[in-house]
């Protein structure tokens, strides 16, 4: 087995990683083989290369225009009324035709939680956790049409073991167990920037990192999920990250203009305010949607211009900001979870502590290596009447990010944003809330805001923190 396994190494000029084999007890030595087996060395080869792009940076940029989209300022131009698109995802719940898959692989480094970053207390009020927020909403959509609405959350190597053990601590906060399936994203492994070489993160594992939340379509296949979720009459995905506690999770009038539309895959974005906003770009480009992250124009000079294209009226070229929400058929996924390169491979160089060929561990002060990375929003220019959905930002995009004190996207934030839109409801449906007054409303109280006013007593008053549950 050895013999095999260093002679491939040597095939791809990775035979380094066996330098430290003499010292790795047998359960390790098992270990780094299988890590090592798991690799497409021909594929890390021409990523390396960087001769795997869809299109370039440049093209994308030169060719990119608006999308058409449902505008928040100009309902009337939309194709269907929201009670006509309420009304159709109404139906497909009923029918238990949708289910929800959440997105939570990410390490949350940047929040500095040494946690799930769906464990992170961010109720207001309740100090309720992202996960038991964003499942209680989907416990309360099951509830109200009568029908199940599976849950496919996805974890990476870094926060499985800690979400299952989460979950089962909270008994899936209600969810039934047959409706809660946990499976784990995939890895890529990080390479010398300079030689392409494979790093070690310790002497018996390479330094690996999860596959991007594009890695979800091929896990969504390894873990059976994307077959059970066929067998079970699923045929809509809402997709979420776990880092925004607004989402509209399985909301109706975004559902049924999916419906409507016959749209295999649909994205809501908010109106940018600026051409730096940390957010993805949603772009036309010859009738295809694509995306062009943020990141990117630091990356290529013409992306960086058209950010900043402004039309006459001073308003943004460029104007949809992605706040990762979106709604997949589950037909095009599996089409596409059997079409070979449907997602593309982006490239970061990143900071990646290694051991050096002596075993010391260096710690790179400067970005040293390249991370792959595959992103499921890829997927867009894929699908057929892909649609663009515009929504308020104060309403539904309040995304964690960064750690408490931080100037944007901090948890001080995410908790004044909820306490700003519950208290908008809640004083809609006649509450009267004293200033200041935090309150938060648990999704199986009212989840949504016209849930309110059959549960409220009349001439309720709220003079102190309060949490509606
Ligand atoms: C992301 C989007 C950006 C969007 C913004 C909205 C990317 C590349 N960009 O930016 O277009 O406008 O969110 O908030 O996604 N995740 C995994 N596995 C991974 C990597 C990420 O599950 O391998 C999950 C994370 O848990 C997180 C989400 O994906 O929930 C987003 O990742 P993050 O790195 O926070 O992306 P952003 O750069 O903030």
């Amino acid at each position: 087995m050895m013999d095999e396994l260093r002679a491939m190494l040597v095939e791809h000029g990775q035979e380094h990683v066996l330098g430290f084999w003499d010292e790795l007890t047998p359960t390790e030595r098992d270990a780094l083989a299988e890590e090592i087996r798991q690799i497409d060395f021909p594929l890390l080869a021409v990523l390396h290369a960087g001769e795997h792009t869809a299109m370039s940076l440049k093209a994308l940029a030169n060719r990119a225009g608006p999308p058409p989209a449902f505008r928040l300022a100009a309902p009337q131009k939309n194709p269907f009324s929201v009670d006509e698109a309420k009304q159709r995802a109404a139906e497909a719940l009923r029918a238990g035709q949708v289910g929800v898959i959440l997105v939570a692989g990410g390490q949350g480094s940047r929040l500095g939680f040494e946690h799930p970053k769906g464990m992170y207390p961010i109720g207001p009020v309740s100090g309720n956790s992202l996960f038991q927020i964003h499942l209680e909403k989907i416990l309360a959509a099951s509830r109200r049409y009568g029908a199940a609405v599976p849950l496919c959350l996805m974890t990476s190597p870094a926060t499985h073991d800690e979400t299952i053990a989460f979950l089962d601590q909270h008994d899936r906060f209600g969810l039934p167990e047959s409706d809660v399936t946990v499976f784990c994203q995939g890895t890529m492994p990080a390479v010398d920037a300079a030689s392409g070489k494979l790093l070690l993160a310790e002497p018996g594992h390479l330094a690996l990192s999860p596959d991007g939340h594009g890695g979800t379509l091929a896990a969504l296949v390894r873990s059976g999920s994307l077959d059970a979720l066929v067998e079970r009459g699923i045929r809509y995905l809402f997709y979420l990250q776990v880092d925004n506690p607004l989402v509209d999770i399985c909301g109706l009038e975004f559902l049924g203009y999916h419906l409507l539309s016959r749209s295999e895959m649909s994205t809501q974005v908010v109106a940018k305010q600026s051409p730096s906003d940390r957010v993805g770009n949603i772009v036309a480009v010859d009738g295809r949607l694509h995306v062009i992250e943020y990141s990117d124009a630091d990356k290529e000079e013409a992306v960086k211009e058209l950010l900043e294209r402004r039309g006459p009226d001073g308003e943004l070229e460029i104007w949809a900001g992605s706040i990762a929400v979106h709604v997949m058929d589950v037909a095009f996924l599996d089409r596409m979870a059997h079409t070979a390169d449907a997602l593309p491979f982006h490239l970061a160089k990143k900071k990646v502590s290694h051991l050096d060929r002596q075993g010391n561990l260096i710690d790179p002060s400067e970005p040293n290596a390249i991370k792959f990375e595959r992103f499921i929003f890829d997927l867009l220019p894929e699908a057929q009447n892909a649609i663009v959905v515009e929504v308020d930002p104060a309403r539904h995009f309040a995304p964690l990010k960064n750690a408490p004190g931080s100037a944007q996207d901090s948890p001080e934030a995410v908790q004044a944003q909820l306490i700003a839109e519950h208290t908008s409801w809640l004083r809609t449906a006649g509450v009267e809330i004293a200033e200041g007054v935090p309150v938060e409303i648990s999704p199986l109280f009212a989840l949504w805001a016209d849930d309110l006013p059959a549960k409220i007593p009349p001439g309720t008053r709220v003079t102190e923190a309060r949490f509606f549950c």
